[in-house]
């Protein structure tokens, strides 16, 4: 097992084996009014809704996480798996490992196995960075068909990156490569964070751009920075242990990502809400205050280890929580999520 692969599973070990969420998930600051005169009925919510032109039975993507090494083909089958049975929307990790060595590819390639309506194909921007504009275009090609991709995700993660000892924190030049491959490339272009969040002055410089959506991968969930704290931790690295628990909240709270990230936008791009959803409530919360879908990496990470019975009823539930929120605020479609009341800020 080369470096890249070694961290690829340290990441995964770490996040199932310690808590590496931030300190506080700020999707306790967001309350939803209750109605108690919903005047519908909770068997005819629909539950459905569309992305990047996809029709999606729910507003809920599986966010890119892994591939890379050979457990990685496991987990993403299986996640393929249930992402295909609840026709919900499904991204894979980086896929530079691929681009690096053939033999990784069917780590990734395995989602093509399975009817996912909506595929995500992933690469970090300092990466790309690193390439000329002819490879950025072919590498693009490339991932998009190594698993069969709708849209591709152009990842930031400069809070990872300058953390880990051996990250690349090449952060000049990316917004022109953005551009450049939003414009030329031909399919699909989202960005998307990785738990540092995007603020409304960067939406404004993306909107400049051809992308087609934003997630906004926001903190309050899994801190890349705490995942670094314990790669140095195992490794007896004091001096890396102290900037991992030093940028371990470091990001901009996913709820105010989505509200700055839709003003900046006028509304016009999709947003994906990822970042610290737990469960179904939370997927409700973000829809209300304008996501178009929101992204769950984490909390289901762990099932997905487990057992495919495991992600199944975990979805169940998912879904089934959103179910009730929905019918608790009184709206019988995804759509109508967005007129909902809500409170944001913090009460204790
Ligand atoms: C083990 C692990 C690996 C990840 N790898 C990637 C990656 O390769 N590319 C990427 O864009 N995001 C990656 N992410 C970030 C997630 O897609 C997501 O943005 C982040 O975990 C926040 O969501 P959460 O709070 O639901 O976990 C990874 C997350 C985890 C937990």
């Amino acid at each position: 097992m080369n470096q890249t692969e070694e961290r690829k599973r340290e990441h995964v070990q770490i996040s199932l084996k310690e808590n590496v969420s931030g300190h506080h998930n700020y999707w306790d600051d967001v309350h939803l009014i209750h109605n108690a005169l919903p005047e519908i009925n909770e068997k005819d919510i629909n539950l459905s809704s569309h992305l990047f032109g996809k029709k999606l039975r729910a507003p809920l993507i599986i966010s890119g996480m892994t591939g890379g090494y050979s457990e990685g083909k496991k987990i993403n089958g299986r996640l393929a798996s249930v992402a295909s049975q609840f026709q919900i929307g499904m991204g894979v990790g980086s896929q530079r490992a691929a681009l690096e060595n053939q033999k990784l590819i069917e780590t990734y390639s395995i989602i093509k196995n399975y009817d996912v309506p909506l595929k995500i194909a992933n690469i970090g921007a300092s990466q790309m960075v690193l390439w000329d504009k002819k490879q950025i275009l072919e590498n693009a090609d490339k991932m998009v068909k190594m698993i069969d991709a709708d849209v591709l995700a152009v990842c930031l993660n400069f809070l990872q990156e300058a953390i880990q000892p051996e990250g690349e924190a090449q952060a000049k030049g990316c917004l022109e490569t953005i551009d450049m491959l939003s414009r030329e490339f031909g399919r699909p272009i989202i960005v998307k964070e990785s738990g540092a969040g995007i603020s409304g002055k960067i939406a404004h410089q993306l909107k400049k751009t051809k992308v087609c959506g934003i997630d906004v991968g926001g903190a309050g969930g899994t801190s890349f920075s705490a995942v670094e704290y314990y790669r140095a931790k195992i490794k007896g690295d004091a001096h890396n242990m102290r900037a991992g628990q030093t940028f371990w909240d470091w990001g901009i709270p996913t709820p105010t990502c989505i509200l700055e990230v839709g003003k900046a936008t006028n509304w016009d791009l999709p947003i994906i809400a990822t970042g610290g959803i737990r469960h179904g409530l939370d997927i409700a919360k973000s829809l209300v205050l304008g996501a178009s879908a929101a992204g769950m990496a984490h909390a289901l990470l762990k099932p997905a280890l487990k057992d495919k019975k495991s992600l199944e009823l975990e979805l169940d539930v998912i879904m089934r929580e959103l179910q009730i929120a929905m019918f608790l605020v009184g709206v019988d479609t995804v759509e109508k999520l967005s007129t909902v009341e809500v409170k944001y800020g913090h009460t204790d």
